[in-house]
């Protein structure tokens, strides 16, 4: 089957064609990132226009790439939800056209969870059940998953998401944004321990926050002199509380279901110390832990793809009124 995917939830506008749930045939992305760097921030108005512009050249180039012809596709999977709405209808509406115009399905497919399936692309079939995490800018939830079209959600952040709070603390001490790969830059040979920040302990041990311990960094910059050593410290004992307790919580996550297998997904999940930390914490606590491939961290429309083959199979379906 060939399944092509679109995503448009955010700044990236992302086409892909994935055959048979795991071969990844073309894979482009485009982002409007340059764009929205002055601001520190993405500008919804900016993302969708971008968006607009782009998708039809990406389409085509996806099917120059994948050297196949528009007729072949088998279904349209497209991102529903979550997202900034008038990115989203971007690609609700390219995807309606094609299908209409094809005479092929539709499938919405949920973001988050897409994340979660980019794992099964890198790493072909896993055992369910399973424990997921993603860690993304917008979202982090803790996810159990025994069969891909009933998914639980375990806990999920009350505040900001992970990525989020990289980004808000990286605009703290003036590096710029998207600020997660900036702090993960900025906090090599810092020390982790100079500065002890803890993330808030929630009553529901499986939810998170991370508005505190970004509150907790505007305080400690406040009375300082900022300098090279100050900024590399505070980068590495940020991202190390921030990883920590991810850890702590997926690894809880596992033990309380009684699951062996761990997957995360999202943006965050590109981290190399995150990356190296799960690995090592898992391995001690006999659970094997798997990632995507860092381009398929990021947002991408295979996961979309990916996912949305899944479902198919397992009888899910949409139509043209499908929307947000
Ligand atoms: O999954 P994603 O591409 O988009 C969303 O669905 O939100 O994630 C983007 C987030 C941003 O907050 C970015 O700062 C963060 O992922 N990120 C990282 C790293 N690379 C991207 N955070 C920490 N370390 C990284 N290396
Ligand atoms: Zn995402």
């Amino acid at each position: 089957m060939i399944v092509l995917g679109i995503e448009s939830s955010c700044d990236e506008t992302g086409v892909a064609i994935v055959k048979d749930g795991k071969k990844v045939l073309a894979n482009l992305v485009a982002s409007s990132l340059k764009l929205h760097r002055r601001h520190g921030g993405v500008i919804p108005e900016i993302a969708s226009r971008m968006q607009l512009e782009s998708i039809a050249g990406i389409f085509t180039k996806a099917m120059r790439c994948a050297k196949i012809k528009p007729e072949q596709i088998d279904l349209v999977a497209v991102t529903t939800h979550p997202g900034l709405p008038g990115s989203l209808m971007v690609g609700i509406a390219f995807a309606k056209a094609l299908a209409l115009s094809l005479g092929k399905p539709i499938l919405g497919v949920n973001h988050i969870y897409s994340h979660v399936y980019a794992n099964l692309l890198c790493h072909g079939k896993i055992k369910l059940p399973v424990i997921a995490l993603v860690v993304s800018g917008g979202h982090t939830s803790l996810l159990h998953i025994k069969d891909f079209s009933k998914i639980q959600i375990l806990g999920q952040t009350r505040d900001d998401a992970c990525g989020e709070a990289f980004d808000k603390v990286a605009k703290l001490m003036g590096l710029g944004y998207p600020g997660g790969p900036l702090i993960e830059k900025m906090a090599k040979g810092g020390n982790k321990h100079k500065i002890k920040f803890a993330c808030w302990e929630m009553n529901s041990q499986l939810d998170f926050s991370f508005s505190g311990i970004k509150t907790a960094v505007l305080y400690y910059l406040k009375d300082k002199k900022s300098g090279i050593k100050l900024k590399k410290d505070l980068a590495a004992s940020f991202q190390e509380s921030a990883i920590n307790v991810l850890v702590k919580k997926s690894l809880l996550a596992c033990k309380r279901k009684n699951v062996r297998n761990l997957l995360i997904g999202g943006g965050v999940a590109a981290n190399s110390c995150l990356r190296q930390k799960f690995m090592a914490s898992a391995k001690a606590a006999g659970i094997n832990c798997f990632f995507p491939n860092i381009d398929l961290c990021m947002d991408n429309a295979a996961m979309i793809a990916g996912f949305g083959g899944c479902l198919y199979k397992r009888g899910a379906r949409s139509d043209l009124y499908l929307n947000m």
